[in-house]
């Protein structure tokens, strides 16, 4: 029987409630797969701040090195929100990415057709979105040197700088093209050429790599056009690479396409091979939302589908990820929606079943184990 070590890292908010529901479903389908799971449970985050002083604590981050994989929900929440704070949930993000060398975040973004009516796009636009943004995610101007403004000085000034190596494009982007040749083979390096140095070496690299894949498209696009492409012609899109600030940006927005910022996973990979596959973090995109925490009401769907990229990349369990990506496509046709998912209005939620965290999560295990439910 396969033997997997994973760590949960349940967060600050609606954090908690999403990973439990998924590790739920996580645990079904490796059990269904044959193999089982030994849960190893941190404390990051906000809750890391009140108990230890720090967001997250260093053999904690060694702990998650020496595991197969991390399932993280969120961290953050209002009262660690002063940016000004010396100690900040966030920064926990940060030493997990560089500490793990994460540098690889895939963030998927398609539409369920049921879902069409909760974007506020219209669906013409959606019909056939299918993107993955490939966002950098230990470099750029998130780790390059800062200055801080200071206090009460006169003349303000701050500062932040924005370094890449040919290196660190190269291995992200060369990923970004091997993901591409098993998708429509399309790739999108965005970048602001026409202003930054880093972004010129962004285009050579890339150009460089893309040699060696004759038979996927590369196009170079500025940020800027991006953006409105993404919410125009989003369909276009297949494969879309990037440094670490613009893809933050572009995944958020890209996000709105799938009707709610509760649907979406995430991955975050380095280059670390474990037997079983490529150590990665797999989280929701969303944040930790405070104001519905502890109420049942969250999505747990971002993070279900961050278990199917775990199963898929980590467990080397590519059957199982496709069975938990079915089993949520079921229940959405099966009309089960949170709250973040019913339609405005009540003609369309007419024949739709409200549930909570837990009922989606249960509507999604029903449909994993039950033979019937497969392939519909
Ligand atoms: C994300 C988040 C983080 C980021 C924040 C919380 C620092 O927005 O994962 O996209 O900017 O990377
Ligand atoms: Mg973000």
């Amino acid at each position: 029987m396969a033997h997997f070590r994973l760590v949960a890292i349940p967060g600050d908010g609606v954090g908690p409630e999403v990973v439990e529901a998924a590790a739920g479903v996580l645990d079904a389908a490796v059990a269904a797969a044959g193999g089982r799971i030994e849960w190893q449970e941190i404390i990051v985050g906000g809750r890391a701040i009140d108990a230890y002083g720090v967001a997250i604590q260093p053999e904690d981050v060694e702990t998650c090195r020496s595991a197969d994989a991390v399932l993280l929900g969120a961290v953050g929440g209002a009262k660690w929100d002063d940016p000004k704070a010396p100690v900040r949930p966030e920064q926990a993000l940060f030493a997990l990415r560089g500490g793990l060398g994460l540098f690889a975040n895939l963030r998927p973004v398609s539409v369920h057709p049921a879902l069409m009516d909760s974007s506020p796009l219209r669906p013409a636009l959606l019909r056939d979105v299918d993107l993955l943004m490939v966002r950098e995610l230990t470099g750029g101007i998130y780790f390059g040197e800062r200055t801080e403004a200071g206090d009460g000085a006169e003349n303000r000034a701050a500062s932040d700088s924005l370094p890449y190596s040919e290196a660190e494009v190269r291995r992200i982007v060369r990923l970004a093209f091997e993901l591409a040749t098993a998708r429509r083979r399309k790739v999108t390096q965005v970048d602001k050429a026409n202003v930054l140095a880093t972004s010129r070496l962004w285009r050579q690299v890339t150009d460089e790599v893309a040699r060696a894949f004759p038979d996927v498209s590369l196009e170079h696009r500025l940020v800027d056009s991006t953006a409105m492409l993404l919410v125009t012609r989003p369909a276009a899109f297949d494969v879309i690479v990037t440094e670490n600030l613009f893809g933050d940006i572009l995944s958020d927005e890209a996000s709105v396409l799938a009707g709610s910022l509760g649907m979406l996973p995430s991955a975050s990979l380095g280059e670390r091979q474990t037997t079983h596959g490529t150590f990665g973090l797999y989280e929701p995109i969303h944040g930790s939302a405070p104001d519905i925490a502890g109420q049942d009401v969250a999505n747990p769907i971002g993070t279900i589908l961050s278990c199917a990229m775990l199963l898929r990349w980590s467990l080397g369990l590519a059957e199982a990820a496709d069975a938990v990506e079915r089993a949520v496509a079921a229940a959405l046709d099966d009309g089960f929606r949170t709250r973040d998912l019913m339609p405005e209005h009540a003609s369309l939620a007419a024949h739709l079943i409200p549930v909570g965290t837990r009922g989606m999560a249960a509507a999604i295990g029903e449909r994993l184990t039950a033979p019937a439910a497969v392939g519909r």
